[in-house]
């Protein structure tokens, strides 16, 4: 499995590849295509539990999933996802969140969003627990801005450049950068010595995360603008559903072959 340091080190040198995962069957297909990072984002909320945004999500869900995707992907790095509130009523209890979180979901970092917590990020950092941070669209903060592209004015780029730099001044080793313009993200990632991730970010990041429902197209159907489809799980899910419920009505279902034929009544 690669190390905090190993995926550090791949900034300048390889693109890192990131995928959300939520459970044993996503996580350990992912593992499998050889990803670099799984993230049990809290995304989760929205395409597994079916919420409409990540609000609803708690520090017990996140542990839950994410332990269940690491029994799907022994060898891969997990980052999980601080949920909403659980880093800002107060510093201290910020941090405790976080050390619960890295301690309990057998994830090897915890990501925190946002621009207003880098006093939790410095202790959770001393504290010995690897942190990603996540600028730009928060899905936390949905209910103020939206799902929408952000940072569209010098002022919000400067303003953003400057939380790059102290984020990685608080010890975050990575950070993910979501919905911005692409000659932002260019600029941050040639700012920080911390390899950026992006989804909406464009092509000069360091590497890349997509949301596994949406990338797989599996059970979303309004994708965002900044998604490429890679499969259609929706269609093929769909019929082979279809054709066993077909089966069944028409007595096709069981077979022969999957029937235990063993006499018990004579
Ligand atoms: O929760 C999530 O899946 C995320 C990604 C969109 C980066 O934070």
């Amino acid at each position: 499995m690669k190390s905090t340091a190993d995926l550090i080190s791949m900034k300048n040198n390889d693109r890192i590849v990131m995928v959300t995962a939520y459970d044993y069957p996503s996580a350990k297909l992912a593992e499998q295509a050889e990803t670099d990072i799984i993230l049990v984002g809290d995304s989760l909320g929205m395409v597994v539990l079916g919420y409409e945004s990540p609000v609803q999500v708690t520090l017990d869900d996140m542990i839950h999933h994410s332990k269940a995707a690491r029994r799907g992907a022994g060898n891969t790095f997990i980052v999980v996802d601080m949920p909403f509130g659980s880093h800002h009523a107060d510093v201290n209890e910020g941090i405790k969140n976080g050390i619960r979180l890295y301690q309990e979901s057998d994830a090897n970092m915890i990501k925190m969003e946002g621009s207003d917590s880098f006093d939790v990020i410095e202790g959770l950092v001393k504290a010995g627990v690897p942190v990603c941070g996540h600028l730009g669209l928060t899905p936390q903060h949905f209910g103020i801005t939206g799902f929408k592209m952000q940072a569209g004015d010098a002022d919000q780029a400067e303003k953003l450049i400057e939380d790059a730099k102290a984020l990685e001044a608080a010890g975050a080793s990575m950070m993910v950068l979501e919905a911005i313009p692409m000659d932002l993200a260019k600029k941050v990632t040639e700012t920080v010595n911390i390899p950026t991730i992006g989804i909406g970010a464009g092509i000069h990041t360091d590497g890349q995360v997509l949301v596994y429902h949406d990338l797989l197209q599996y059970g979303s159907d309004r994708l965002p603008k900044f998604v490429k489809p890679y499969a259609d799980m929706n269609s093929v899910a769909r019929e082979g559903l279809t054709n066993y419920r077909n089966e069944v009505k028409s007595r096709l279902f069981p077979t022969e072959e999957t029937t235990y034929k063993k006499r018990v009544f004579e």
